[in-house]
């Protein structure tokens, strides 16, 4: 089995999705290339969901056209020290959520490659459906049961295959859930099974509200394969999705790297948390954060491409920007209601 760990930096969607501030979609571009010239595997870049429901990533069509325009550029502004990214051979891919056929349809709009006609080289070469194993989180996140979820989803996959586009199949609370408490592994497996059958080339599990521990992992993962088969462990099917809540998530890398998952999700700097998974008290966890995720793998004996250099200058920027929209925010707030953010 390979030593080599595939890294999919989050933060641009999962980071960034619960901000009450707006980030220019410039800075979300330049949080982009940070993170490609760090050697991050994959970046999720946005998500193409109801801007009524997360108004953070509004822009998601907007954004996605920037970065088709800049990694079409011939000529590279190298006053920009992340820019030259763009113009290197860096294997970098680019995905984006979409919760329906409408988002797809938004998404397919802006995933062009302005230099070739024929769109094989879009800057999108995945997208992640979502879903959950819990009926109450599912309703809470998409306003449907799951198997409706899944039922939305056929469209959206077809429509990827039509345009050479991966399918990454998200399973949210593959642990536990917010309203319902700990969650079967077996019923993951259920969903697995059937995100797996419509069509899904990888499978993605979330540990939403970051109540993993190396027992229930190992539970997850054993679960989970046992109804997938062992080819899923090969070839980066198979994704774990860590939120710290209560900072056990490096002690779960180890135990997935042990049960042979090369494959994990992380945020710059930790940011993140889903909307619908927190509460007035305790606001939703930030995934696992991507420093800490390379350490942990790589202090296990396994290898990343990240050059940790590069993605401290991410974690930086990615900080500032999150800070200054918090604090225009919070300034709007104390300048009185009418004025925005
Ligand atoms: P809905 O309200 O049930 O949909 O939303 P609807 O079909 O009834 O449409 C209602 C309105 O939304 C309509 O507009 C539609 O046009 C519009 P209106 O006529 O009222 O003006 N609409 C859309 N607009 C833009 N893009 C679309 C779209 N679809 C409908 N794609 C929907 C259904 C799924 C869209 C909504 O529930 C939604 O956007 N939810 C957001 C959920 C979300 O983004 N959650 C966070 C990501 S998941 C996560 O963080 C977990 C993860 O990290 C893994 C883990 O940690 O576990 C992935
Ligand atoms: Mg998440």
């Amino acid at each position: 089995m390979s030593d080599l760990v595939r890294i999919t930096d989050v933060s641009p969607r999962d980071g960034l999705q619960n901000e009450a501030g707006i980030i220019s979609t410039q800075d979300k571009l330049r949080l982009l290339g940070l993170l490609a010239a760090a050697g991050v595997d994959e970046v999720e870049v946005t998500s193409f969901v109801s801007p009524r429901w997360i108004p953070a990533l509004a822009d998601s069509g907007e954004l996605v056209s920037q970065l088709a325009e800049v990694l079409g550029r011939d000529e590279i502004d190298r006053r920009e020290p992340w820019s030259t990214y763009f113009a290197s051979d860096a294997a970098c891919k680019f995905s984006a959520l979409v919760p329906n056929q409408q988002g797809m349809e938004k998404l397919l709009q802006v995933n062009i490659d302005p230099r070739d006609e024929d769109a094989v080289a879009t800057p999108l070469s995945k997208i992640a459906v979502f879903t959950a194993a819990s009926e109450s989180f599912c309703q809470k996140n998409i306003g449907c049961a799951i198997h409706e979820s899944l039922t939305r989803f056929k469209p959206v996959i077809a429509l990827a295959g039509q345009h050479q586009l991966f399918t990454r199949g998200y399973i949210s609370c593959a642990i536990a859930c917010p309203i319902e408490g700990p969650i079967n592994p077996n019923r993951v497996a259920d969903v697995a099974v059937e995100l797996a059958e419509l069509g899904c080339a990888e499978i993605d599990l979330g540990d939403t509200i970051g109540a993993g521990t190396p027992e229930n992992v190992r539970a997850l993962i054993e679960a989970v394969i046992a109804r997938l088969g062992n080819k899923w462990l090969t070839g980066d099917r198979l994704t774990l999705h860590l939120h710290d809540t209560f900072g056990r998530a490096a002690d779960c890398v180890k135990t997935a790297l042990y049960l042979g998952i090369r494959s994990f999700d992380s945020s710059v700097a930790g940011l993140g948390g889903c909307p619908y998974a927190g509460t007035p008290d305790a606001p939703a966890p930030g995934n696992i954060s991507t420093e800490l995720l390379v350490k942990t793998v790589e202090s296990e004996g396994y290898q990343t491409s990240v050059r940790m250099d590069r993605l401290k200058e991410a974690a930086t920027f990615a900080t500032r920007i999150v800070a200054e929209a918090r604090a225009r925010v919070a300034l709007a707030k104390l300048a009185g209601p009418e004025t925005q953010p």
